[in-house]
Parts: structure tokens; C-alpha cells; sequence
């Protein structure tokens, strides 16, 4: 039986692809059972029960402003119209309300200052279960399940087959995995598919120059390097093409802005003709590219940790595409345009039009993808999908998912184009070795060679494989967090310095901090200081408390970062949570302090910021070393 979406049938998947990532929703906590939206939420609805109209009138309780010495505030002034009173007057009041009955029990007091109602944690009962609730989950502290088990495909790194992965591609892998272990820990079934590269005109393009000129390089042959020798053909084939322009113009007398079509590119094209009916020395060619391409790209995602449930090229979506585009015409949607071309008119969402079959009748990037899009709502049923791809194409996402609007007459899912802006490379030997390519996994081995480096002043005890297994988590994660830690939407330029930082927002503090935390806890243990979970948490001191507060945060930030599909978020927070736990560790005696109570509860504070730290780490793609 075939699968369908909107008519069009789509191909069967293979039973070896079944997606991995199916949550485990029956272990997981609703988004509003950890303590800290537990504890704002309970304490809005004490509120209304103190004056119903407060919420109609839509009170909020927010985090305040950091010179606030509060941790929570309603702010009055958006109630005012509503309750006819004063800002000031409505705090003053819902303060003395509060107070007279004090609810939730985590909270312990209200104090009203102008139109701000501020509200005290009680951090003996807050610290308590805020601790207590990383400890019972552990690992899965922070996982929640308001997806409800439905899917988010997520459409990430897609490279380009033939050649090599472009430090784009790394940001999109990166920023790619990360998004899926984040949209997977709040209860998405979530489906990573790695578009490929793998069709389109520049394949008949390389197939000329392969039939042209493949002896020339010895590295096409078995055993040695043939991504670099297809690589090699590209680069010659455009070279070849640019000239054969240049003297074209030349002979027509055309300006040297004026596009025209070279014999060699004439050649390619009718290549891709032959591609896209099936003829088989150019399939066969393709094939082997793909497969030659694919350990290459293996290499990256084995040091970067990502996986994917699908691998499916542009390649696999040509069978479709006569029905997607008959299914356009039908409801005009698409129609032919002067030039004989398939066109979808745009321009009612100031989109101009979008060109879908060529006038040789080839289909384009776009086809595929609108193909693409009706194979992923039949098979997967997707709540949403998520495309991980440079900001470059940001019209052509709006432009797909405009005729895809039209072709589902919106009822497909949410579509949405995470764009993100380029990292400039530092100069030097990366970038001089191969002309403008990038060759990403010399970055990654230099990033490792560095971290290598710096641990070897760091921590002369570690044996030599220690060493370097840390030196891989420390260089690899810098590169990750350098990427993540940004803010996915500015172009950025990398910098060694700061990416490999023990001091600053980077990698190596953070994980230096987490191998800190393990240390403390095994020195503890050593000393037979065994933690004990039936004695209260007392932490009396400010950097102890604002890490137990920011600890119960976790679930929040993960939220936040997965609505906005943006992970800077949580790498603020983990960053945060390291930097507050140096603060502590600083200032404050842990396994030396002399009360045993105020020990206990310091160092199973310090145990659950190693597994808050840990557990986003995670969701970031880094690794935590045990020790450093
Ligand atoms: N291969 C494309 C490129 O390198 C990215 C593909 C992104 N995904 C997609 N569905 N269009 O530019």
C-alpha cells in the first residue's frame, strides 16, 4: 500500500529507518509540576482566589529586573484600567492579602513597592524540592512532555554530495542536533532528516567532467581520495565555464554582466536531461559519488555526535515530482510562463514567483523540496518541521512554504526556516591550505590540538589517554559552544582565544567547572562524608541560594530555547549555572564546613549542579569531562 499526502502518493520508506527517538512520556513530569512554574503558577491562582477579576485582568508573575531583590514580581500597571485603582494601591493591597495567607508554601512573603508586587521565596521549602526534584530525575531533570509524543522533523546539515561539507553545513548540524535534543527533552518524537545534496544541474555538470576529464586524477581511483578528485572536477568545470563566458562575451560583444550559456554548460545540462530520465552510466556515477561523500561526512558527525533517522537525498523524491507538479496545475497554482517554464505567481505576498520545472523540463531545488514536504506530512504526520539552512535562503523558504500554504490550503503543519548567519574562519593555514574551501575537520582537529595543549599545562597527573580523551571533549565542545553560544542569527567571526577560554563564556570554563564539581564530590566521599537525603536543605548564604534558584530554572530555559528554536538560551543558562557554582566554590567552604547539616546540604547542591550542568551540556552536544 502506498502512503499519501494531499493525493499525491509518496515512496515507501524503508522499515531499517524507523525513527529512535521516541520519548518515554509516561516518565516524564508535565511542564508545570517542577517547582518553579509550579510555584508561580500556584501562587497567580492563590491571587485570583484573593480577587477573581485579577484575572481577567491578565496578571502575570515575571522574573524581576536583576536589581530587584526579589524572585518574583506581578507588575500592577497593566491591571490598573481594569481594576480601577492605582498601581500602587493594587500591590499594597494583594501584598496585605498575601500576607495574612500566605500560599503557595514555597513563597514566604509579599512586599509591595509602588505598583510592584515582589514576592520572597521560601527557600527552606524552595530548596528543598528544588533540590530534591534534579536528584529524583536525574538524568532526565528538565525533561518534560508538552509535545505529547507528536513530531518535529527537523531537516539539518544537508550537504551537498561531491563535495566538501562548508562551515555552514557545521552550523547547521550543530545548531541541527542540538535543536533535536532539545524539542525530544520537552516530549517531541523527534525526526532528524539530512537532506543530501544529491541532484540538480550541477550533477550533470560533474558527470561532463568526469566524462571529460576523470583520468586526469589519479584520486578518482579506488583506495584513494575521490572526494577530493570530484572536487577537483568541480573546481575545473567552473573554471573551464568561466573562461568559455568570458570569451563568448568577447566574440557577441556582450557586457560582462550579461549571462550566456557556454557549450560546456550546455553539455552539463543536458547530463542532468539524462540524469533525471533515468539513464544509468549517470546514476551509477552519482551513486558512487554519494557513497564516496557520505563516510566523509561521517567523520564530522562521528566527532560531533550527531545521528540522523534519515539520510535521504534530493535523489529520492524524483519519482513524485510529475504528480506534485500535474496537482499545481490542476489548481492553478503553478502555470507555464512565457519561457515555457512552470511558474507559482508569488507576488499577492510580494514573493514575485517561484520557478518549479525548467524549460527543458528538469525540475529544480525547489521541486524537490516541495516534494519533500508532502512526503514528510504522509509519512511522518509532523506537527512541525523545522529547516536548520543558512540565511541566505530565507526568501526561498518563504517562498516554498507560501506555495505549500497554497497547495494545503493551510492545513499542512508549521513550517519554519531557523536561519543563522556565517562564521567567518580565522586566517591562516585552514584557509589557505585549499583555496576558499574550508576543510571542517582540519578545524576540528586543530581545535582538538589546542585543547590538547592547554590541558597538558593544566593537569600533568592524567595519563596520556585521559589527556586525550579530554583534549577531544574540550576542543571539540569549544567549537560547539563558540557556534551555539552566540546566538544563531549573527554572523559571527572564530576566534581561538575565546573559544578556548578557561575563563570566560566558553567550552573549557564550563566543563572545567563541571570536572570541579566532580572532584569535590569524590573528595568528599573519600573522607566518608556520605550525603544524606533525610536531612533538610540549609544553604544560609547568597551564592548557594541564587544557584538552588537558578538550578530550578532548568525546565524553563529548555521551554524557552526549543519555542524559539534557539539554544543560545540554554547556553546561557548552563553557562550561568557554572559561573554561579565558581562563585560559590570561591567564596564559600564546602567540604570543610564545620556543620554537618550546612555540608550535607552544600554538597548535594553541588551534586545537583553537576547534573543540571551535565544534563545541558547534553542538550548542547558537548561532552562532560569527569575530570580535568
Ligand atoms: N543542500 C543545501 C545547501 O547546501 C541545503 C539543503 C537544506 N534543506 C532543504 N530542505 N532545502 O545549500
Amino acid at each position: 500500500m502506498t502512503e499519501q499526502y494531499l493525493g499525491i502518493p509518496v515512496p515507501v520508506l524503508s522499515e531499517s529507518n524507523i525513527p529512535i527517538t521516541k520519548p518515554d512520556l509516561l516518565n516524564m513530569p508535565r511542564s508545570n509540576q517542577y517547582i518553579w512554574t509550579a510555584t508561580q503558577r500556584d501562587l497567580i491562582s492563590h491571587l485570583v482566589g484573593l480577587n477573581p477579576v485579577l484575572a481577567e485582568a491578565g496578571m502575570r508573575a515575571t522574573e524581576p529586573s536583576p536589581n530587584v531583590a526579589a524572585d518574583l514580581t506581578v507588575i500592577c500597571h497593566e491591571m490598573a484600567g481594569r481594576l480601577r485603582k492605582s498601581p500602587a494601591q493594587i500591590a499594597q493591597e494583594l501584598a496585605e492579602g498575601f500576607n495574612s495567607d500566605p500560599n503557595p508554601p514555597t513563597i514566604q512573603e509579599a512586599i509591595a513597592q509602588k505598583g510592584y508586587l515582589n514576592f520572597l521565596l521560601n527557600m527552606h521549602i524552595f530548596g528543598n524540592q528544588a533540590i530534591s526534584e534534579v536528584e529524583t530525575y536525574q538524568d532526565h531533570y528538565g525533561e518534560q512532555n508538552i509535545g505529547e509524543g507528536e513530531t518535529v522533523v527537523i531537516d539539518c546539515s544537508s550537504p551537498n554530495v561531491a563535495k566538501y561539507m562548508s562551515i555552514g553545513h557545521l552550523r547547521s548540524t550543530i545548531i541541527g542536533e542540538s535543536l533535536a535534543r532539545i524539542n525530544r527533552a520537552i516530549g517531541y518524537k523527534v525526526i532528524r532528516d539530512n537532506h543530501l545534496g544529491d541532484w540538480g544541474t550541477q550533477f550533470g555538470m560533474l558527470a561532463r567532467a568526469h566524462e571529460l576529464w576523470a583520468d586526469d586524477y589519479e584520486e578518482l581511483s579506488e583506495g584513494t581520495d575521490p572526494v577530493k578528485g570530484l572536487y577537483k572536477l568541480y573546481v575545473r568545470i567552473h573554471e573551464e565555464v568561466e573562461k568559455e563566458k568570458i570569451a563568448e562575451r568577447e566574440r557577441s560583444g556582450l557586457d560582462a554582466n550579461e549571462d550566456v550559456e557556454t557549450a560546456l554548460e550546455r553539455e552539463g545540462r543536458r547530463w542532468f536531461q539524462r540524469l533525471e530520465s533515468g539513464d544509468e552510466r549517470a546514476i551509477e556515477l552519482l551513486k558512487w559519488a554519494t557513497q564516496k561523500s557520505l563516510a566523509e561526512f561521517q567523520r564530522v558527525y562521528d566527532v560531533l555526535g550527531s545521528r540522523y533517522e534519515y539520510m535521504l537525498g534530493e535523489s529520492f523524491y524524483i519519482p513524485m515530482i510529475p504528480r506534485v507538479l500535474e496537482y499545481m496545475r490542476e489548481r492553478n497554482i503553478a502555470s507555464i510562463d512565457e519561457t515555457g517554464a512552470i511558474v507559482v505567481d508569488l507576488s499577492m505576498k510580494n514573493l514575485d514567483k517561484l520557478v518549479v520545472q525548467k524549460t527543458d523540463g528538469t525540475s529544480l531545488y525547489s521541486t524537490r523540496d516541495l516534494a519533500t514536504l508532502v512526503a514528510r506530512c504522509a509519512w511522518f504526520n509532523p506537527h512541525r518541521i523545522i529547516y536548520v539552512v543558512g540565511e541566505d535562503q530565507q526568501r526561498y523558504f518563504r517562498q516554498i512554504f507560501a506555495t505549500f500554504d497554497m497547495m494545503t490550503g493551510n492545513t499542512g503543519p508549521q513550517t519554519e526556516h531557523v536561519h543563522f548567519g556565517m562564521i567567518r574562519l580565522p586566517e591562516g593555514k585552514m584557509s589557505t591550505r585549499a583555496g576558499r574551501v574550508i576543510f571542517l575537520e582540519d578545524l576540528l582537529t586543530e581545535a582538538v590540538d589546542r585543547a590538547r595543549q592547554k590541558i597538558d599545562d593544566l593537569s600533568r597527573d592524567l595519563s596520556r589517554e585521559e589527556k586525550e580523551t579530554i583534549a577531544r571533549q574540550v576542543g571539540v565542545g569549544a567549537v560547539v559552544f563558540f557556534d551555539l553560544g552566540q546566538g544563531r542569527e549573527r554572523s559571527i567571526k572564530f576566534d581561538w582565544d575565546s573559544a578556548l577560554s578557561f575563563t570566560g563564556r566558553s567550552a573549557p570554563y564550563i566543563q572545567y567547572a563541571y570536572a570541579r564539581m566532580r572532584a569535590l564530590l569524590q573528595r568528599a566521599q573519600k573522607e566518608q562524608m556520605e550525603l544524606r537525603y533525610d536531612l533538610p536543605i540549609e544553604v544560609t548564604n547568597q551564592p548557594g541560594n541564587a544557584l538552588i534558584k537558578h538550578l530550578s530554572k532548568f525546565p524553563e530555559a529548555i521551554t524557552r530555547a526549543a519555542q524559539t528554536s534557539r539554544p543560545d538560551i540554554l547556553a546561557e543558562y548552563i553557562f550561568r549555572a557554572a559561573d554561579l557554582f565558581t562563585t560559590l566554590y570561591d567564596r564559600v567552604r564546602i567540604v570543610n564546613e564545620p556543620d554537618s547539616v550546612r555540608r550535607n546540604s552544600l554538597l548535594r547542591l553541588t551534586q545537583a549542579s553537576a547534573q543540571v550542568v551535565k544534563n545541558g551540556l547534553d542538550l548542547l552536544c558537548i561532552e562532560a569531562p569527569e575530570r580535568m
